[in-house]
């Protein structure tokens, strides 16, 4: 079972992971975007971490809802209103339950990326991090059904969640910044794809 707290230190370790790869983010922005991607997480997470003990009282959808908040008030860019909308969707899904099960999780992660796909039109292949979430979605979809242990599904989640990202260095980018580049996005990393495996790596260290 996810509980409550491992919301908490999963938002947590969130904030932390990305105050560490500010710089490393931030540097991916600067050859395909505007060099504020890193500042951008870090401002929103931050902040988070600052609200996690107003959080006590609260379910876990009301917890991500309250996070999705924060992230669009905070980040800009064009990243803020996807993550935000990330949590808001995974949020209402989750509405007051206090723990998630294996299933509860997987429709959960799948209504915060489908959230992102409708918010930011993007498709895999379009060199976002929907080149991460919508096949760490897929997997974590399979991996539940096939009645794998939520600890097992994440440390698979993150496998594909590396291969996203390495498989979006080749793309030509379709949407957001990095899309005026044209062929000149290829060769690089993704920062969005980057900052969403961190996330999806915390929650793995959190459950193991
Ligand atoms: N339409 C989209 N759908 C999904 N992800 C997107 C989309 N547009 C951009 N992104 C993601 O956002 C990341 C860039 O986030 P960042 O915080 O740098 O915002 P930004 O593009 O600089 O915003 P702005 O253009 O408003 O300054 C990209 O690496 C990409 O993964
Ligand atoms: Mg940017």
């Amino acid at each position: 079972m996810i509980t409550k707290e491992h919301i908490l230190d999963w938002l947590r370790s969130s904030s932390d992971v990305l105050e560490e790869n500010r710089l490393y983010l931030t540097k991916l922005d600067t050859a395909i975007g505007d060099a504020d991607h890193g500042n951008n997480m870090h401002r929103g997470f931050s902040k988070v971490k600052t609200q996690l003990d107003d959080h006590a009282d609260k379910d876990i959808g009301a917890i991500l809802k309250a996070v999705a908040m924060t992230l669009i008030s905070t980040v800009g860019g064009a990243s803020g209103p996807l993550y935000g909308t990330f949590f808001l969707q995974a949020g209402t899904k989750v509405a007051g339950k206090e723990e998630l099960d294996g299933a509860a999780f997987a429709a959960m992660f799948r209504a915060g990326v489908d959230g992102v796909k409708m918010r930011g039109k993007a498709e895999p292949g379009d060199k976002t991090m929907v080149d991460v979430l919508e096949p760490v979605a897929e997997a974590i979809e399979k991996d539940i059904k096939d009645g794998k242990s939520i600890g097992a599904t994440l440390l698979h989640a993150v496998e594909v969640a590396d291969e996203g990202v390495k498989a979006t260095i080749p793309l030509i980018a379709k949407k957001g910044r990095a899309s005026y580049l044209g062929e000149r996005s290829k060769d690089h990393q993704d920062p969005g794809a980057t900052s969403s495996k961190l996330i999806i790596e915390c929650l793995s260290e959190v459950m193991s």
